[in-house]
Formats: C-alpha cells, sequence, structure tokens
C-alpha cells in the first residue's frame, strides 16, 4: 500500500491506474477507522480493481464549536487498518493540498442541508460537499463508497454528483453495528461506560418507530412520538431531533405512503450519536 500525501500524487497514481484500465474505488473518511469504515473499504476492493482510501479530518464541516481540535487522530493504525482491508493506497493530504489557503469556492445542494442535523449543524453539509467534490477531483474515482450511518450525506451527495453531471457512482452501503446494535461511530469513544450502556436506546427507539410503521400505521406522527417517547425515558440521552423525511428528497413528510426516512439524533454526555431506518 502506498502512502500518498499531496494531490499531485495522488492524480498521477489515478491517471496511470486509469490508464492501465482499472477501475478505481474510492472510500473516504475522517480517519479513526473501525469496522463501519472498513465495511466500504472491503466491498470497494471487491467491486474495483484498485482501492483508495482518504484520512482527512476536514476543518470546513465542523462548526466553532465542534470537536475539530479533538477529533481522534492516528494514521499509523489508520494505514495499518486501511493495509489490511485491501486498500491500494492512503491519501492523507495536508489541509492546504485540499483547501488552498485563498479558496474561494464552495458546494452547496440546496433545500437537503437543512433538515435533520443540519438544523444543529449549520454550514456542516456544504463543508461535506465541498471537500467530497474536491477529493473526487483529485481521486476520480469509478465508484465512491458511503455508509448509510450518514443517510443524510449519502442522500446530499448522490444529488450532488448527479446535479454536477459526475461520471462517480455514489454507492450506499449498510450500517455496521456492535452486538448490542449500537452503530459503530469515532464518536462512540467520547461515551463513558454508563452512557456506552444506554446508546444503544436510539437503534430500540427507531426500530419501535418503524415496527409501528410496519403493522400498518400510515401517518408518521404517532411513529415520531414513539421514537421520542422511548428516547426520553433515558435520563442519560438528550434528544436532539426525532424526523421523518422522503427518503430522496428528504423532505418532511406527513404519511408513509412512499419511503420513508425515519432518523434521530441524540446526546449521551458529549457525545452526539445519530441513527436512521428506512420504512414503508
Ligand atoms: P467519517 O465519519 O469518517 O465516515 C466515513 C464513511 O464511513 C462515511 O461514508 C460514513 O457513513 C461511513 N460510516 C461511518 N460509520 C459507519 C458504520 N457504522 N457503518 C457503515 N458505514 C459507516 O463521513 C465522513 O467521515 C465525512 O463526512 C466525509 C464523507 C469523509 C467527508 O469529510
Amino acid at each position: 500500500m502506498e502512502i500518498v500525501r499531496t494531490a499531485a500524487r495522488m492524480k498521477e497514481w489515478s491517471r496511470a491506474a486509469r490508464s492501465a484500465g482499472q477501475r478505481i474505488g474510492f472510500v473516504p473518511t475522517m480517519g479513526a477507522l473501525h469496522a463501519g469504515h472498513l465495511s466500504l473499504l472491503v466491498r470497494a476492493a471487491e467491486e474495483c480493481d484498485r482501492a483508495v482510501l482518504s484520512v482527512f479530518v476536514n476543518p470546513l464541516q465542523f462548526g466553532p464549536r465542534e470537536d475539530f481540535a479533538g477529533y481522534p487522530r492516528d494514521l499509523e493504525r489508520d494505514a495499518g487498518l486501511a493495509e489490511a482491508g485491501g486498500a491500494a493506497v492512503l491519501f492523507a493530504p495536508e489541509e492546504t493540498q485540499v483547501h488552498l489557503p485563498d479558496h474561494r469556492t464552495w458546494v452547496t445542494v440546496e433545500g437537503m442541508q437543512e433538515v435533520l442535523c443540519g438544523r444543529s449543524r449549520t454550514g456542516h453539509f456544504r463543508g461535506v460537499t465541498t471537500v467530497v467534490a474536491k477529493l473526487l477531483a483529485i481521486v476520480d474515482p469509478a465508484a465512491a463508497y458511503f455508509g448509510e450511518k450518514d443517510a443524510q450525506q449519502l442522500r446530499i451527495l448522490k444529488r450532488m454528483a448527479r446535479d454536477l453531471h459526475l461520471e462517480c457512482d455514489i454507492v450506499g452501503c449498510p450500517i455496521v453495528r456492535d452486538e448490542d446494535g449500537l452503530a459503530l461511530s469515532s464518536r462512540n469513544a467520547y461515551l463513558t461506560p454508563e452512557e456506552r450502556r444506554a446508546a444503544p436506546v436510539l437503534r430500540r427507539a427507531l426500530q419501535e418507530g418503524a415496527a409501528l410503521a410496519g403493522q400498518g400505521e400510515r401517518a408518521i406522527a404517532p411513529i415520531v412520538l414513539r421514537v421520542r417517547a422511548t428516547l426520553a425515558r433515558e435520563p442519560l440521552a438528550r434528544i436532539d431531533y426525532v424526523e421523518a423525511v422522503d427518503d430522496e428528497t428528504l423532505v418532511p413528510v406527513e404519511r408513509t405512503d412512499r419511503r420513508v426516512l425515519l432518523a434521530a439524533a441524540a446526546w449521551f454526555g458529549r457525545a452526539r450519536l445519530i441513527d436512521n431506518v428506512v420504512v414503508g
């Protein structure tokens, strides 16, 4: 596995791979790799000839009161995991390799970034779309792999790729969970043992909501209420949002006549955790 630190070398590597007729699969991450990230890498390595994994803690997507400085960083550990997971390249650029000091260009997907996580994380998604657009321009893969755990991010990126006529498939991959149902996340490291024991309630609450829909409930209000009530019974959880939106457009819905994304975010101590389920 080659560790690439500059955009120029990454482009050169990709160009050579493409001219050799190889299909490049790309997995963008912010590092602190866990089995969730590795599931994307394994899929990329399976479906493509060469897999590239990037580790870049993107400052543009952190709010002023968020955990950019304290975000877990351990490149040596990540490199070992990326290599074992089948990466041909670990792309780990310095900040200025991606964002020029005087950059002025932003990519914004309007009308999809104001709901769900966008409500409490102003500017977060335009930071994500801007960095992913640049990483795609540098790596120029045939396919890029993203987790359903960040459902809103995945749907926004699909729309961005469509709107910008990018020749890259945006592939969604299932959520990898711990045995007790908690979705794997780098932010789980912030949980105290007590909070860790409480955190699976997020998944449980969403499943209860999905079960209501499965039993034939077509109105969203009682489904959202059930999720909120279950979360509210856990003293260590503080609800950020519980929302139901159209699975493709992210427009809020009131009935489950079409595929609906039921998503929730809650604080457990200083960790803000998210999870979701698709119903209907
Ligand atoms: P990060 O949080 O590091 O996640 C990288 C990728 O791993 C994302 O596509 C995310 O959805 C996926 N992922 C995380 N936990 C997962 C799990 N438990 N199961 C399946 N997939 C999981 O998301 C980002 O980084 C950034 O916003 C990024 C896209 C890299 C842009 O900076």
